[in-house]
């Protein structure tokens, strides 16, 4: 064990090797000298100690032996007996860390010979101070080093011995590291760092403590060295972004190639540990076509159409990485900022899109809705529709519009509308677009079929073909379709009794209006037909026009003999007084036309005669009159055969015979009896029964009518004669009046007439004054067993006051 101090078990050794060396060496010195004195330094007088004179020695030839070849450090004086230091006496040197270090030498003295030990006890002084091995200390720590981690240091060497060795270490002050003082199991004190406080290679890269060994001696010493801690960079530092949060704007439509925003990261690692890529961690499909990021140096750039539309606002995360793996991740948010990019689009909502033309102005017939995609105040959007149409466009809720009409609609004016419907939103500069909405307008039976004239007129020639056309009408209908599609039917009604539709028909769809019979302008000259026009809308509309139909004369009607009557075999013969002048009238052929006009325009010629040059006709007045006085040479019976011609084209004659009889007495006449054969036309005669039958036919009808009127105006019986006008005058034998002037007749002759047929003697006699208004008419008819003619003869009795009728047959 060795003592903890050194220096006093020393000082122990010491006092008891003194006690030791008193008691048995007056022949042995014992000297304690401390290490390091002077050359020539007196260590102690062997003279003196011997008891000695100083010469002595010389002559004894004294001198200091050592043992084997070791350097004397000790001379003697001879002169003075001294023992004195002959070279430096390091203790060290000599004993090294023993704890007591003896130098000893032999003195012999010769003459007489004599042996002394000279014993030198060399005392440590505190001449060395603690010195490490190295004068600086080099660690390499990681920082990632734990607290209390321990590293032991070189232990401080001190040659010195004793109080003079290592005492203690102690370091510098310093936040990181404290030391622990240890000895090892050799008594050796060493220190340990103990790290105290993590280090941190970025905060500092290196620590420098100075570490200071010091000894015991007085005074003291100490060395010290230098500890670098170089701190070792463990991978602990993430990458940092330079802001928590990256935040931008970017307008749409950037181009790209764009930067939009530099994302930095930094590592505090070094090295590899401090190389930082950058990537996206997490990114939309639609993001990571728009943005792309450059792995080096951190720039989010476009790489795609940016629309605001689409997106507004993107969210990334960064993601930056060290060499080592180590990541941080970092948010940005780009904003998406609105360009007024787009123009309002208008959708079309809802259309009605075949307006009826009937709409009332105001109706709506459309949703319009216009849309802008853009945002803030760019979506405001106005709507118009330019032009001059009947529509408008009424804002009803936000961006809808409904489209009302105006005005009245007419198909029949516009039937379709291209309507443009402009929008325009208020961004600047604005955008605009229009759009073009087609409407058609559709129909409504609002149009009656219009004829193309006010009235027609036909004309029409009389024995037409039937079926041939008589005239043709037109209506037009604007509207559409069946709406417009006209019909033609005649209104129903009666011409003279007779329904119209037998003798008129027209064809529905061309309106040509047919003749269905003959006509015969002598049963009737016009009459009027309306015509209506119907379309086929629901309800159907119609009109209706008035067509005139004149029905134009043709000459198809002989001239027929009234008088004298042309019936069969029978024949009147007419009483010439024998004393008829020249010029008097002795006859009158009357005749009629149911033709009119030229048709009916008659003219008289004598084509045979008993004795042409008596008597002479005229031409148009059928008058017969003596052309020379008549004589009583001339013949008793004459017969003239006179031909009655009309004026038409051709012209249709009728001849008829005329037998006169120049005697003054009735009594001759029997003897015309042979005239009658004589001149028997049977052809002319059956003419004349015809035309005498229907005559009568007419005036039976006429009489009876007259009664059933008397019947009803007893009152008034002769009313009916008052005026030629109540008597269709074509058919009032004998008293014809040409209606057209160029008379035959006058209205006021009166005449005589005698009917003669066959054996019998027929009269026949009508009234003597014809203005007289007074008819006192006394007819016979004697029915005559040989013709094949039945007669009707009426005679009217009329006696002033009497309402006696009498009707013989
Ligand atoms: C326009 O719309 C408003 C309601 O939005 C309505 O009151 C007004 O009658 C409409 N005008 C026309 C002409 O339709
Ligand atoms: C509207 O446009 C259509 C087709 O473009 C055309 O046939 C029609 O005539 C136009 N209508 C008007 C009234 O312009
Ligand atoms: C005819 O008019 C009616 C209304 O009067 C309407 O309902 C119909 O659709 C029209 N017909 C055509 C073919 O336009
Ligand atoms: C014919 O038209 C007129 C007006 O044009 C009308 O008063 C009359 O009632 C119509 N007649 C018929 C039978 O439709």
């Amino acid at each position: 064990m060795i003592p903890k101090h050194p220096s006093y078990s020393n000082w122990i050794l010491w006092l008891a090797f003194s006690f030791i060396c008193l008691r048995h060496c007056h022949g042995d010195f014992s000297f304690t000298i401390p290490e390091e004195m002077k050359r020539g330094a007196v260590i102690g007088n062997l003279a003196k100690d011997l008891g000695l004179y100083a010469k002595t020695l010389s002559v004894r030839k004294a001198r200091i032996d050592s043992e084997g070849n070791r350097k004397r450090l000790c001379e003697i004086n001879l002169q003075t007996g001294d023992l004195v230091i002959a070279e430096r006496i390091d203790r060290e040197q000599l004993c090294g860390s023993k704890a007591s270090c003896f130098i000893k030498y032999e003195l012999v003295l010769e003459n007489p010979l004599e042996l002394h030990q000279v014993t030198i006890q060399v005392q440590d002084i505190n001449d060395n101070s603690p010195r490490f091995p190295k004068d600086e200390i080099h660690f390499e720590i990681r920082e990632s080093a734990d607290k209390g981690a321990r590293f032991p240091l070189d232990e401080a060497h001190d040659s010195d011995i004793g109080r003079n060795a290592i005492q203690g270490y102690s370091l510098e002050k310093n936040d990181y590291f404290t030391l622990s003082v240890l000895s090892s199991p050799d008594g050796v004190k060493y220190g340990e760092l103990v790290l105290d406080k993590e280090l941190d290679r970025e905060q500092q890269q290196e620590v420098t403590l100075l570490l200071t060994a010091v000894d015991g001696g007085a005074p003291q010493k100490s060395g010290t060295a230098t500890i670098h801690v170089t701190v070792l960079d463990a991978n602990d530092n993430l990458p940092v972004f330079s802001q928590p949060l990256y935040q931008v704007t970017l307008p749409e439509n950037s181009p790209s190639g764009a930067v939009v925003v530099r994302v930095t990261a930094t590592d505090a690692d070094e090295g590899a540990n401090g190389e930082v890529t950058y990537d996206f961690s997490r990114i939309s499909d639609e993001a990571s076509k728009l943005f792309s990021i450059d792995k080096l140096s951190g720039e989010i750039k476009v790489s795609g159409s940016i629309d605001f539309e689409e997106e507004s606002n993107y969210e990334l995360r960064v993601q930056a990485k060290d060499g080592a793996g180590l990541a941080s991740n970092v948010k940005v948010v780009i904003d998406i900022t609105d360009v007024n990019d787009n123009a309002p689009v208008i959708l079309v909502k809802s259309l009605n899109d075949r307006i009826p033309e009937n709409t009332e102005p105001g109706t709506e017939v459309g949703i319009i809705n216009v849309q802008d995609k853009d945002t803030g105040g760019k979506e405001q959007v106005r709507c118009a529709i330019p032009g001059n149409v009947p529509f408008k466009l009424n804002q009803s809720i936000k961006n809808y519009f409904s489209l009302v009409t105006t005005a009245a609609l007419d198909r029949e004016t516009i039937d379709n509308y291209n309507i443009t419907i402009t929008a325009s939103d208020d961004g600047s500069p604005p955008l605009s677009s229009s759009k073009i909405i087609h409407l058609s307008i559709s129909d409504v039976n609002d149009n009656p079929p219009i004829f193309e004239e006010q009235s027609y007129s036909a004309y029409v020639s009389e024995n037409n073909k039937p079926g041939s056309s008589v005239c043709s009408v037109t209506a037009r209908d604007p509207d559409w379709r069946q709406n417009g599609t006209v019909f033609y039917s005649l209104l129903p009604s009666e011409v003279n009794g007779v329904p119209l539709s037998s003798y008129l028909s027209i064809n529905g769809d061309t309106g040509v209006i047919h003749a269905v019979r003959a006509f015969d302008y002598e049963q009737f000259r016009s009459f009027k037909v309306q015509v209506v026009a119907r379309d086929n809308g629901s309800p159907p509309l119609s009109s209706n026009v008035t067509v005139s139909v004149f029905i134009t004369d043709e000459n198809d009607n002989s001239p027929q003999i009234l008088y004298p009557t042309p019936e069969g075999n029978s024949f009147m013969t007419e009483m010439v007084p024998k004393a008829a002048l020249s010029g008097s009238l002795l006859s009158k052929v009357i005749a009629v036309d149911a033709d009119s006009g030229q048709n009916a325009w008659l003219s008289y010629q004598i084509v045979k005669s008993t004795d042409p040059g008596l008597f002479t006709i005229g031409v148009h007045s059928g008058e017969i009159r003596a052309q020379r006085d008549i004589s009583e040479s001339d013949s008793m019976k004459q017969n003239l055969v006179i031909s009655v011609r009309d004026n038409g084209q051709p012209s249709l004659s009728t001849t008829c015979a005329v037998y006169l009889l120049i005697s003054d007495n009735l009594a001759e006449v029997p003897e015309l009896k042979d005239m009658s054969y004589e001149e028997n036309n049977s052809k002319l005669t059956s003419y004349l029964i015809i035309a005498l039958v229907s005559v009568s036919t007419f005036f039976l009808t006429f009489i009876i009518l007259i009664i059933a009127v008397r019947l009803c105006h007893r009152r008034k019986p002769r009313l009916l004669f008052d005026g030629a006008v109540a008597i269709p005058s074509a058919y009032l034998p004998p008293n014809y009046a040409d209606v057209d002037g160029n008379g035959t007749l006058r209205s006021c002759y009166n005449y005589d007439a005698y009917m003669t047929t066959g054996s019998r003697t027929s009269d026949f006699k009508f009234a003597r004054s014809y203005n007289d208004n007074t008819l006192v008419a006394g007819i016979t008819l004697k029915k005559s067993p040989t013709t094949a003619i039945e007669e009707n003869i009426i005679a009217f009795f009329d006696e002033g006051e009497s309402d006696e009728v009498g009707i013989y047959f």
